[in-house]
């Protein structure tokens, strides 16, 4: 039985990864942390990492970054496999799960779901094709997300990125400047309202036609399975940083 620990416990992920636990087998939750213990929830919650005195088998973390960097220091005192889900992480802050990373296995995706990782497949092959295209991707997200625009938004721009050998820049800003797009960038934009759980669109525009792709999650619970699915994966790994690209 692996016994996980969720960070960030009480938030909206956070209780769909304990519901997600609860429906697997083979994996239980061990206990939480989060800021405040609401004596909702049938393990016990942590509101200090000082005061953790159960030590799990792996640790899923769907919080705000400050608080990624708590659990991280936990886990690397006790060498704990962790899945970041958490995101809006600066340049900076990655580098340093890189470094986490060299003491345990840490695996981290801005999106738990197969489906999206398929996709910035998918956009970074149609981008090698598509040559000629002004691209542009519109993320949608609930009116509570913090960040922008999503690591969902990133992870598509960079796979395209990528397939064109680094030589795109990442527009966020129009309204900044008074000037006609050009071919080398790409367009980033973030909508944000209601409950949407989020979605993804990549756009690439020709002359009179455009071809589009968009992605849709309608619960929250394709992330928590993605990310359960990560722990049962990184549980036994050595140190390193994995990724979604490793799992499948
Ligand atoms: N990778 C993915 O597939 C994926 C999917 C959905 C959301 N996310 C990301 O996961 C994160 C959480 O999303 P959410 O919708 O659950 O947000 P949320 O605001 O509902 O939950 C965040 C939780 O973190 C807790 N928290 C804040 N500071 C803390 C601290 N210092 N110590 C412990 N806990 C603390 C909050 O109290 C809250 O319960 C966000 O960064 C979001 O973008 C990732």
């Amino acid at each position: 039985m692996i016994r996980v620990l969720i960070n960030g416990c009480n938030g909206k992920m956070g209780q769909e990864v304990a519901k997600s636990v609860t429906l697997t087998p083979d994996i239980e939750v061990l206990c939480g942390v989060d800021r405040i213990d609401t004596g909702d929830n049938n393990f016990p919650v942590f509101t200090n990492i000082e005061s953790i005195n159960l030590i799990p088998d792996v640790i899923i973390d769907f919080s705000i970054p400050e608080a990624t960097f708590n659990i991280l220091e936990f886990a690397n005192k006790h060498k704990i496999p962790t899945v970041i889900a958490t995101t809006g992480f600066s340049d900076e802050q990655l580098e340093k799960i890189k470094e986490y990373s060299k003491n345990f296995a840490i695996f981290r995706s801005a999106n738990m779901s197969y489906e999206i990782n398929l996709m910035a497949k998918i956009v970074a092959e149609l981008s090698k094709k598509l040559t000629d295209s002004d691209i542009e991707i519109v993320e949608t997200h609930h009116n509570r997300k913090i960040d922008s625009p999503s690591g969902t938004a990133l992870i598509l721009a960079d796979s395209i990125n990528n397939a064109l050998n680094n030589t795109m820049n990442y527009e966020y800003n129009r309204h900044a400047k008074r000037e006609k797009r050009n071919k080398k960038e790409i367009g980033i934009h973030s909508i944000r309202g209601g409950t949407e759980v989020g979605k993804h669109s990549v756009i690439f525009f020709g002359n009179d036609e455009s071809f589009e792709i968009t992605h849709n999650v309608n619960s929250r619970s394709v992330f928590a399975n993605g990310a359960v699915k990560a722990a049962f994966f990184t549980v036994h790994k050595d140190s390193g940083l994995y990724s979604m690209n490793d799992m499948f």
